[in-house]
């Protein structure tokens, strides 16, 4: 028995929070690799939206078991408030969630830090959740971090307050103004951390091994996008975190020759949040009509999402880095009653035609070269099944079917849990 994974192909917001929801009926574990509360995962069924950060996207399905692994950071004030609300739509978490001992934990000076960072960077910011990712994984990587492990060992509280110390002293050196109450944040995240050790701590790496070995099946859930690996996304303009199928070995302590399928999702268009290049991004009244159809804006931040066409160059780049088996395709339903639909099949780099994401993908030497293919006009929500789709959205699908070489085995036309469709 061996791991399936889903992972996002573009920018992140791809739809992996609806997918892994509706693909859990087919798995016992869901597990959670990499990233934190950056991530806004949307669910939608019964009518009700739901939005997850850190939790897993398995948990509203009963006898299925959610694991927060050792690659994702946590701020136990987010989880506090995350957990908080599913008590409030009586979800029973008891039994169906497990946090590893080797997650660690993001400080309130670690968002502090992450907002001076942003403030100090002025124009040149990442445009970062200001959810303190980038400096929580800094002091992974430097080997000063605290991990959920550490709250059952003795001298929690001298840790803590040795990294906040020597947190405040590096706030200082990014001399930029901005107000906040230590004691206060401090406090909360005392208090969250009370209740952050009622869920059950476990070595998820032997956990997840020895279920694997029992036959149980294990979906990886990931955060963010390929493009915002921190190795292949478009660096600095990324988050910190491997986000790519091999963040999911690291992540879960999952050997790669245990990975089977690897989902890839991606939009039928682009969007992108926060700073960085995007070659095919409209500021137009097509790019206007997509982030008003779609509803583009983020789940954590509710920052409007910058919208473009899709960029085959940039997901045949994140196909490659993750072994990508099946496509997923999603939010279809937002084309619809656009004429021509463009898609960028190359890059036109500093003069030069290329197939291939260069190093620097910056706005001022990358053009997209487009190809055109016709539109449908038909509202496609309410298909059932793929025979129910207008064959023009089933060219679409042909068309890039046949330019990355993958089949798309899901397309999804619509938020609800319903509206999916297995081609
Ligand atoms: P994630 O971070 O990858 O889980 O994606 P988000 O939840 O941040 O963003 C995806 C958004 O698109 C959410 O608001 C979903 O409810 C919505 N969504 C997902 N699939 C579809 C779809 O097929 N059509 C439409 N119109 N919306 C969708
Ligand atoms: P999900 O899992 C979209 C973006 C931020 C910023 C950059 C770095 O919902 O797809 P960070 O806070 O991680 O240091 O920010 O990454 N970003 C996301 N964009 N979806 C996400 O998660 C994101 N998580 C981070 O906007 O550009
Ligand atoms: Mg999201």
């Amino acid at each position: 028995m061996k791991i399936d994974l889903i992972l996002g192909l573009q920018w992140g917001d791809e739809g992996k929070g609806k997918i892994v929801d509706v693909l859990t009926e087919n798995y016992n574990i869901i597990a959670r690799f990499q990233g934190g509360p950056n991530a806004g995962h949307t669910l939608e069924f019964d009518g009700i939206k739901h939005v997850l950060h850190t939790i897993p996207s398995g948990i509203f399905h009963d006898n299925k078991l959610n694991i927060i692994g050792n690659g994702v950071v946590i701020d136990p004030v987010i989880l506090k408030t995350e957990i908080d609300k599913l008590h409030e739509l009586d979800v029973d978490l008891s039994e169906k969630l497990m946090i590893s001992r080797k997650a660690h934990l993001i400080l309130p000076t670690h968002r502090l830090i992450d907002k001076a960072s942003e403030l100090s960077k002025g124009k040149k910011k990442i445009g970062s959740t200001l959810k303190g990712i980038g400096p929580t994984y800094m002091d992974k990587t430097g080997r000063n971090g605290l991990r959920v492990g550490d709250l059952e060992l003795d001298g929690w509280e001298e840790k803590f307050n040795n990294l906040t110390k020597k947190h405040l002293n590096l706030i200082d050196n990014f001399n930029v103004d901005f107000d906040f109450n230590i004691q206060k944040l401090s406090d909360e995240f005392t208090e969250s951390i009370k209740f952050l050790k009622k869920i059950k701590f476990i070595d998820s790496e032997h956990f997840l091994n020895r279920s694997i070995d029992e036959g149980k099946k294990v979906l990886g859930e990931g955060a963010q996008g390929s493009l915002l690996d921190i190795d292949f996304g478009t660096y600095p303009y990324v988050t910190s975190s491997n986000t790519t199928s091999a963040g999911a070995c690291t992540g879960l302590g999952i050997a790669p020759n245990k990975i089977n399928k690897v989902y890839g999702i991606f939009k039928a268009y682009t969007t992108r949040v926060g700073s960085g290049p995007f070659p095919t991004e409209l500021f137009d009244s097509t790019g206007e009509r997509m982030a008003k159809i779609g509803n583009e804006f983020g789940a954590t931040t509710g920052r409007p999402r910058r919208c473009g066409w899709l960029d085959l160059v940039s997901l045949k780049h994140s196909i490659t880095v993750n072994g990508v088996t099946d496509l997923i395709m999603m939010k279809g339903d937002v084309l619809s009653g656009i004429d021509k639909i463009k898609v960028c099949s190359k890059y036109n780099y500093n003069g030069e035609v290329v197939d291939y994401m260069p190093f620097s993908i910056m706005d001022e030497n990358i053009e997209p070269i487009y190809e055109e293919i016709d539109g449908w006009e038909e509202d496609i929500t309410q298909a059932k099944s793929y025979n129910d789709l207008p064959l023009n959205f089933k060219n679409y699908v042909a068309f890039l079917e046949d330019k990355l070489n993958l089949k798309i085995k899901i397309v999804s036309v619509g938020p609800d849990r319903k509206q999916t469709i297995f081609v």
